[in-house]
């Protein structure tokens, strides 16, 4: 793993930052009235964010075709850099056609403001179910990330990109610390080593236990949530936050955790996606980075350890982040403590774990997880979340 003053290199080896600087902004705003639009959905938007505030580091802006299809391909960008997740734009044909390739395109969020900037240095058409099969492992539609792709446009645009304006988040300007500002945080903590923590769901003691178990061998613990687009059914950013802040409150020390948002999307590729939320970990400081069961998973399409085996397919060293990988963690009712099956000589009716789907299940009968699953004043709050 290479150091430099900031600690942790980020990938690729420098922080990008396409933050666009006072003049630029002036500038760009004065040409806003000439310049062809694009409108981003939800989960663009949250791209072009990560690439301005250097998430997506080395990346300055959507992939031209030589990154997309070696990423697609071979789970690297076209210089040999590993990168395991498409960030593309995407639009239709008729909206490619009426964009000149080496002009400006100005970026709208779903509202129609004007948020960034795209110089457009290529147009290409690409084959989506190839994508699906790469990087979803399936072509089925009903996959949540997979049916983003069918539905989007069939040319990609690509081009170095600029944010205009780095807003505070709306519901959690407390939480939004960026990558530059992380790695000072770690700087003035101390923290050598930190593990990074990516999760959708609210917090349950399963999380709790592989989070406290990677923190008893690393200096700090970087719990950071993804607060961008998810699948309709998961539980709602707002509430999985306020799950966080009574769990710190009540059972973490306070000067071992950061919690802060990670504003980008989810796209539910399981292993090719634990690749992607690590380096992106790795961008934001982190050294280690916490690959649990079915991370990044949705259904049955991904075998409970296959997030953790694709780890294999780069040599060690090369990612530059070291995963911490555990084990399916439960309550075990003989020892009474948390455990997996390294740790435990549980039978599996002893065991008590409950998965995401199920828990939201209970909630929407109005019933409570047990205090084997979760911690009672974090399941008052789900409750109290969708009950009122
Ligand atoms: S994810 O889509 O963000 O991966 P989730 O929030 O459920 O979903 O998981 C966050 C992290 O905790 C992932 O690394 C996942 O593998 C891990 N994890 C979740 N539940 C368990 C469990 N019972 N045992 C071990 N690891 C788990």
């Amino acid at each position: 793993m290479s150091y430099n003053k900031q600690g942790i290199a980020p990938h690729g080896g420098q922080l990008i930052n396409r933050i666009a600087t006072p003049e630029q902004r002036e500038e760009f705003l004065s040409k806003a009235e000439f310049l062809p639009r694009v409108q981003l959905d939800e989960r663009t938007v949250s791209d072009l964010e990560m690439i301005a505030i250097g998430g997506f580091s080395p990346l300055t802006g959507f992939m031209n075709q030589a990154d997309y299809n070696r990423v697609v391909a071979e789970m690297r960008l076209a210089d040999g850099t590993p990168w395991s997740i498409p960030i593309t734009l995407s639009v239709t044909e008729e909206i490619a056609a009426s964009l000149q390739e080496g002009g400006y395109v100005r970026l709208d969020n779903p509202q129609g403001e004007y948020i960034g900037l795209l110089l457009l240095t290529e147009k290409y058409t690409y084959d989506k179910q190839r994508e699906a099969i790469n990087v979803y492992r399936t072509d089925e539609e009903k996959h949540p990330g997979v049916k983003v792709v069918y539905n989007q446009g069939s040319v990609n645009l690509a081009g170095d990109v600029w944010l205009l304006q780095r807003h505070p988040h709306p519901l959690f300007p407390k939480y939004q610390i960026d990558p530059a500002e992380s790695r000072r945080m770690f700087q003035e903590k101390g923290w050598r080593t930190i593990v990074g923590f990516q999760t959708r769901n609210p917090i349950h003691r399963a999380h709790e236990y592989i989070q406290k178990c990677a923190l008893e061998t690393v200096d700090g613990l970087f719990l950071h949530p993804l607060v961008g687009a998810t699948k309709e059914d998961d539980i709602p950013a707002d509430v999985r936050m306020r799950c966080y802040e009574i769990l710190l409150d009540n059972y973490y020390p306070q000067n071992r955790v950061i919690l802060a948002i990670n504003p980008a999307a989810m796209r539910y590729a399981g292993p090719r996606e634990a690749i992607f939320h690590a380096l992106v970990r790795k961008n934001y400081g982190c050294t280690h980075f916490i690959v649990g069961r079915d991370h990044a998973g949705v259904g049955d399409y991904y075998g409970t350890y296959d997030a953790q085996y694709i780890f294999d397919e780069f040599a060690p060293g090369e990612l530059g982040i070291i995963p911490m990988m555990f084990e399916h963690a439960f309550y075990c009712l003989r020892t009474k403590q948390m455990a997996t099956t390294k740790t435990s000589p549980s039978t599996p009716e002893e065991r008590v774990h409950l998965s995401g789907t199920k828990v939201r299940e209970m909630l929407r009968r109005g019933e409570l997880p047990p205090p084997e699953f979760s911690r009672p004043e974090v399941a008052a709050e789900l409750a109290r979340a969708m009950h009122g």
